[in-house]
């Protein structure tokens, strides 16, 4: 499938989900109500404790926290990439407080209605959500403090083009904080050609090490993974994608699916 094509299909899933009303979020997307089996949700973290926590605006759809590592302070301007429904940029707004900004990009439509119409009921003035695509970001460079992202980055189709666009918006001496779905060794063909899967934030992940050299490449320094959490996927599902050889594979490797929660700094 063409990039463009990709980006055309996770629009329409997550502008699918973005139009649940509230009740029915909660069984999205594991049972049939997306028009897929997909199961968004299997990643996410337990974020009810969190301050600025607003549960209109959390879909399950994250894989991690990136807040809780990205060293935000009172006062910075935080660009969240693929904001959702702003679920973590009103955590992060809960850091910065009212001196500080939080921008939230997303290119799919919907997601971007649902997040302004929470913030509306917020009553936020320093809280905005901007359509645009992470590979080429509308902002210019050296604008943000912190840039945070949690289970996005694995959906877009250039990572280097997307490290690369976040290290030219972050200020020098600024960092980043990113949740994400990688794999560690490798998943059979089949599993990752599957579009389904791939909506579903696997099919694009990256190799872990692959992941962390984009990041190094691009420029950063001082990479930290703070949490690795490893995705067990249900039998029925392993026995779909894989041959019973390649199952065995999976089994006695590393081979997995994680989510991890990575850091890193632009050089002054
Ligand atoms: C798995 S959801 C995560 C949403 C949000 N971060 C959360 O935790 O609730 C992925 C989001 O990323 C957005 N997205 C995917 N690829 C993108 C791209 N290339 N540019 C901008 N947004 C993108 C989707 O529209 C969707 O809202």
């Amino acid at each position: 499938m063409k990039p463009e094509e990709l980006k055309q299909l996770i629009k329409e899933k997550y502008g699918k989900i973005a139009e649940q009303n509230t009740e029915e979020k909660s069984c999205c997307c594991s049972s049939s109500c997306c028009g897929s089996e997909v199961d968004y949700t299997v990643f996410s973290e337990d974020y009810k404790n969190k301050e600025g926590y607003n549960p209109d605006a959390d879909m399950n759809l994250g894989c991690g926290i990136p807040t809780d590592y990205a060293g935000i302070k009172k006062g910075d301007h935080v660009l969240d990439l693929g904001s959702g429904a702003g679920n973590d940029c009103f955590v992060a707004r809960a850091i910065v407080g009212e001196t500080g900004k939080v921008t939230g990009l997303d290119m799919t439509e919907q997601m971007i209605r649902k997040a302004k119409e929470n913030c509306a009921k917020l009553g936020f003035t320093n809280v905005e959500f901007i359509p645009g695509d992470i590979e080429n970001m509308p902002f210019e460079k050296d604008l943000f403090n912190v840039v945070i992202s949690n289970c996005v980055l694995n959906l877009v189709p250039d990572k280097s083009k997307a490290f690369a666009e976040i290290f030219r918006v972050l200020k020098p001496g600024g960092h980043f904080c990113v949740s994400d779905v990688v794999i560690k060794g490798r998943l059979s063909e089949k599993m990752l050609k599957d579009a389904e899967m791939y909506a579903g934030c696997v099919s694009g992940a990256s190799e872990m090490n692959e992941y962390l050299k984009i990041i190094e490449d691009s420029g950063f320094v001082n990479i930290k993974v703070h949490k690795q959490k490893e995705i067990k996927l249900p039998e029925s599902l392993l026995s779909e994608y894989n041959d019973p050889n390649e199952l065995k594979l999976y089994r006695v490797g590393d081979t997995g699916i994680f989510s991890i929660t990575v850091s890193t700094f632009k050089p002054k």
